[in-house]
């Protein structure tokens, strides 16, 4: 895996603002796996990128990462997947069916101020959204390789 920054795990300055290369699936799960490591009670994860791009699988590595045997499935069929996260829970939800001028009737905000951990995709969609200290995790799709960017501003 090609990184711009030196690699500790659990350091949050290694995910701050840093760009990752995956070239397999495996690799993505095991970057979502070590990402983890800095999530912390109130973190709100926006997940972007095109269909296929890998935010699901990317997803699966965080949802390992706390110990869940279950596998993140895409969740487009389901508003939100509930998983443990140490002493917290952590949301997976998918707004993908979701019309941006809905998608604050169907009590989101329950979820992501809720003091868990929530990772949203399709998070696009939450047109007037106001907290500028969530994480932004943008997955670019160049063939089988993934350009990862992770950044939070505060
Ligand atoms: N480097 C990679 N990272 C993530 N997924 C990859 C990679 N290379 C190929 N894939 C494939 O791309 C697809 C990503 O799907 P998924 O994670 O469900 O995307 P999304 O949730 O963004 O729609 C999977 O079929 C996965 O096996
Ligand atoms: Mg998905």
């Amino acid at each position: 895996m090609v990184k711009s920054k030196k690699f500790n795990a659990g350091d949050l300055n290694t995910f701050k603002n840093s760009i990752f290369i995956t070239k397999t699936s495996e690799e993505t799960r095991n970057l979502g796996k070590k990402f983890a490591a800095v999530l912390k009670s109130g973190d709100i994860i926006f997940l972007k990128g095109n269909l296929g791009s890998g935010k699901t699988t990317f997803t699966q590595g965080v949802v390992k990462a706390f110990g869940n045997k279950g596998f993140a499935r895409s969740s487009s069929f389901m508003l939100v997947n509930e998983y443990d996260a140490n002493d917290l829970k952590l949301f997976h939800l998918d707004l993908y069916r979701l019309q941006p001028s809905s998608v604050w009737d169907v009590g989101i905000e329950d979820y992501i101020y809720s003091g868990n951990i929530s990772l949203i995709e399709w998070a696009d969609r939450l047109i007037g959204f106001e907290n500028d200290n969530h994480w932004n995790v943008e997955i670019e799709n160049t063939g089988s390789e993934r350009k990862i960017k992770i950044e939070k501003q505060k």
